[in-house]
C-alpha cells in the first residue's frame, strides 16, 4: 500500500470484508488513530460510497459513535482516520461471557446512539458485534457505516441491493429485498442483545439459506424464566413484520432503564446493603452518644440513685446515734 502522509502505520488492528484496519500514529498530533483503508478492488460506487460514510459519521457526534477525524484518498486507496478504540470489539466479548446488566447496560447505550443516527435521516443497515467496539472504560462504540443510508435518499436499487447486510443479523425484509426502513437496525440491535443474553443466535442454520428461512420462519424463542421481564423487549425488537416492530430506538432504552430499577445486579444489590450497614453503624453511632449525654438514661439515673440512697442512710445512722 501506498505511504499515507501524515500516518506511520504501526501494524493491523483487523482485515474486514471490505477494508483494512490499521493502528497508526498520526504524526502531526502524535497520537494513535485506526485507519480504515478501502480495497482498492471494490466498485467504484463502494469507493465512492466511503467518502459519504466518513461524511456521515462526522455528522454524528455521540458518545457512542466512532468519532473520524480525517478522510482522504491516495491512488485509489480510500482511507479514513478515527479514533483508535483498545477494547477490542463485541463479538470477541461474546466469546468470552458478558453479564446479564452489562449487556443491558451496552444496550441502552447504542439505542441512545443509533436513536441519533435515526433522528439523522441514516440508516446504519448492518448492526453486529464485529461492528460494535469498547473503550477501555468498558463503553461501547458503533463503527462501519459502510452501508449505512441515508432514508431521503432510499430508491428502488438500495431497497433491493443487501447483499453486504450480515445475514445472522439482518431482518426479514433485508433478507426478501423488501422495501425496509429505520426498523431494520432494531432488529439486527434485538438479535445482539439476545446473543448477549442467551450466548447463542435466536436463529441458526448450517447453510445462509437456513439462516434466511429461520429468520423469516421460527419463532422468536422464549427467554429463560428469570429473564422472563424481557420477553416483551425481545419480541418488540425482533418482530418479523416491521409494521410491528418497535421503531423508536428510544423505546428500547427506557424500558431497559426501568428494568434495571426493579432488578439491579448482583454488584448493584451488594452496594446497597453497604450502603445499609453503613447506615445502621452511624444510627447507632448516633443512638450511642445521646445515651451518654441523657441524665435519663438509667445508666446514669441508677448510681446516681445509689448515692443518693446511701448518703440518706448516712444521714439517718448519724441522726439517730448522735
Ligand atoms: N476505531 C477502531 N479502533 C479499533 N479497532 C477497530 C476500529 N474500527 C474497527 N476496528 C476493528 O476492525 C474490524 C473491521 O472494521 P470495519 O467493520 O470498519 O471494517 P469492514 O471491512 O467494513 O468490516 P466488515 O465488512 O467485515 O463489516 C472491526 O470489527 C473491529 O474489530
Ligand atoms: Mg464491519
Amino acid at each position: 500500500m501506498s505511504v499515507i502522509k501524515g500516518y506511520q502505520i504501526q501494524g493491523i488492528l483487523a482485515k474486514g470484508g471490505m477494508a483494512t484496519i490499521y493502528l497508526a500514529l498520526q504524526e502531526s498530533l502524535q497520537r494513535h488513530v485506526a485507519l480504515k483503508v478501502l480495497s482498492p478492488k471494490l466498485d467504484t460506487s463502494i469507493l465512492e460510497h466511503f467518502l459519504d460514510e466518513s461524511r456521515i459519521i462526522a455528522s454524528l457526534k455521540h458518545p457512542n459513535i466512532i468519532p473520524v477525524f480525517d478522510v482522504g484518498r491516495v491512488g485509489m486507496h480510500f482511507y479514513h482516520a478515527m479514533e483508535y478504540i483498545e477494547g477490542g470489539d463485541l463479538e470477541l466479548k461474546i466469546t468470552q461471557g458478558i453479564d446479564h446488566n452489562t449487556a443491558l447496560e451496552i444496550i441502552i447505550e447504542l439505542s441512545d446512539a443509533l436513536h441519533l443516527v435515526h433522528s439523522k435521516g441514516i440508516i446504519h443497515g448492518d448492526i453486529k458485534p464485529a461492528n460494535i467496539v469498547f473503550r477501555s472504560d468498558g463503553s461501547p462504540v458503533l463503527t462501519d457505516f459502510g452501508i449505512s443510508k441515508r432514508t431521503t435518499t432510499l430508491t428502488e436499487v438500495d431497497q433491493e441491493e443487501n447483499i453486504f447486510a450480515s445475514p445472522s443479523y439482518a431482518s426479514p425484509e433485508l433478507m426478501l429485498g423488501e422495501q425496509f426502513d429505520k426498523t431494520v437496525d432494531i432488529y439486527s440491535l434485538g438479535i445482539v442483545l439476545y446473543e448477549m443474553l442467551i450466548g447463542e443466535k435466536p436463529f441458526q442454520g448450517k447453510t445462509q439459506a437456513e439462516m434466511v428461512t429461520s429468520h423469516i420462519q421460527d419463532t422468536i424463542p422464549s427467554l429463560p424464566k428469570e429473564m422472563q421481564a424481557l420477553q416483551p423487549l425481545i419480541n418488540g425488537m425482533l418482530a418479523k413484520n416491521k409494521n410491528d416492530r418497535i421503531s423508536d430506538a428510544s423505546v428500547i432504552s427506557t424500558f431497559i432503564k426501568k428494568y434495571l430499577r426493579d432488578h439491579p445486579s448482583a454488584k448493584q444489590n451488594a452496594i446497597i446493603q453497604d450502603e445499609s450497614m453503613e447506615g445502621e453503624v452511624s444510627l447507632e453511632y448516633i443512638s450511642d452518644k445521646t445515651h451518654k449525654t441523657n441524665i435519663t438514661s438509667p445508666r446514669i439515673l441508677l448510681p446516681l440513685l445509689l448515692i443518693l440512697l446511701s448518703a440518706n442512710i448516712a444521714f439517718a445512722l448519724w441522726y439517730f446515734l448522735f
